[in-house]
């Protein structure tokens, strides 16, 4: 059996470090971990995951915006994700479906349900078994994205706080496999909240 664990929150949330001290916990106790970003994680995905983060790129409509991340995301479920539970005990993602619910359903306000069906045939009905929401006001994050943000980490606080919006309202409709964890606390404390709600999952 393998499990699918995504990590999600607003940018600065730590769910990258979170991540990987994960990965490497698992692997220390032997485990097979795979572990792939959104956007991104094939060739194809990392050229999307450019045009995506480009400033330059300031005027793109929300839809091209979302149908951009879907795209990318239905290479990885097909190349990266589906193959990888098939070979390894785990699937680690940082961010997936979710974060174009909460980002461009929720904070670009094309609404939740608009973009879950673009992504639809992006995923295919896979979900992950567990989800890693680390919550914390946009103004306690310290960015350190701030001094050079990408495109959508300069759109600010404000947007931010419509992501985290729409990331609650996620926890709420897929309370199965959402575990909801305080990003501000240390992340030492932070990992083995997660190691300990992984295993319990494995038994
Ligand atoms: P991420 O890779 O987490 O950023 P970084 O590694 O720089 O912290 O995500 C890049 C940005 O893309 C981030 O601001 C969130 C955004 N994003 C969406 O708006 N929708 C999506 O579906 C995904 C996957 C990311």
């Amino acid at each position: 059996m393998s499990l699918f664990i995504s990590f999600e929150g607003i940018d600065g949330c730590g769910k990258s470090t979170q991540m990987i001290m994960l990965k490497n916990k698992l692997e220390a106790l032997g485990y097979k971990v795979l572990t792939t970003r959104e956007p991104g994680g094939t060739p194809v995905g990392e050229k999307i995951r450019y045009i995506l983060l480009d400033k330059e790129n300031a005027g793109m409509e929300a839809l091209t915006e979302a149908y951009l991340y879907a795209a990318s995301r239905a290479l990885t479920v097909r190349q990266v994700i589906e193959p990888g539970l098939a070979g390894y005990d785990f699937v680690l993602a940082d961010r997936y479906v979710d974060s174009s619910l909460a980002y461009q359903g929720q904070a670009r306000g094309l609404g939740i349900d608009t973009v879950y069906n673009i992504n639809a045939p992006a995923i295919g009905g896979l979900f992950p078994d567990i989800t890693f929401l680390l919550d914390a006001p946009a103004s306690k994050l310290a960015c350190r994205s701030e001094a050079a943000p990408d495109r959508i980490e300069g759109e600010g606080r404000a947007f931010q706080e419509r992501a985290r919006e729409g990331y609650s309202i996620l926890a709420r409709r897929y309370t199965g496999r959402y575990v909801i964890l305080d990003a501000l606390k240390g992340k030492q404390r932070l990992n083995e909240e997660i190691v300990h709600e992984v295993l319990k999952r494995m038994r």
